[in-house]
């Protein structure tokens, strides 16, 4: 597909809410490593080299999936300052509550990612091989960190359950928004 081939109109509607909310999801995926990254300096250090090379990670899956979005004129999610802002205030607080909380959200949020985006590969079915590509590729990098973080993990106390609970339910209720929410209430 040449760039500017299809109109924002002309993408199907569902490649466009996948596309959105990609692309808001992994600029709330590097606002939240961002935010953990400040404070592992000071209480988890050895996580250093995790972080960062997640971190890394995040910002070419959003390049990436802005790159698909460019090529279709599809516009971003308008909920971007939500996902930044929520990212950066879950990282934060994750992160005060220790190590493992930094793992559990890593884990928490990876897996419900990954989640996601097996059922957006169903739905596109072969709407859009090029997207599809690109997501199974991202998809493999997404399980890499929940592996890290499940195999890192050293407990398992009852208030890390509720925070992986609390932490799944927030990613899905902003996933949520960003497709059909926003597809309801923001017209652009
Ligand atoms: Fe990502
Ligand atoms: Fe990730």
């Amino acid at each position: 597909m040449t760039a500017g081939a299809l109109s924002d109109a002309a993408a199907p509607l569902n490649v466009r809410r996948i596309l959105r909310v990609n692309h808001a999801g992994e600029y709330g995926a590097i606002r939240i490593y961002q935010a953990q990254i400040v404070v592992a300096r000071f209480i988890a250090p050895d996580l250093l080299p995790f972080l960062t090379e997640t971190l890394s990670h995040e910002k070419e899956h959003r390049r990436r999936f802005r790159e698909l979005m460019t090529l279709r004129s599809v516009y971003p999610c308008g909920a971007m300052p939500v996902w930044g802002i929520g990212g950066y205030a879950m990282g934060f607080v994750t992160a005060l509550l220790g190590r493992d909380a930094i793992l559990v959200c890593t884990e928490s949020v990876e897996r419900t990612v990954h989640a996601h985006l097996d059922k957006q590969l169903d739905a596109l079915g072969t709407t859009d091989s090029e997207v599809s590509t690109v997501i199974r590729a991202i998809q493999q990098e997404e399980l890499g960190h929940l592996d890290h973080a499940l195999t890192n993990r050293t407990s398992n106390a009852l208030f890390l359950r509720w925070l992986s609970r609390g932490i799944s339910l927030a990613t899905a209720t902003l996933i949520w928004l960003s497709t059909y929410g926003e597809a309801r209430f923001v017209r652009r």
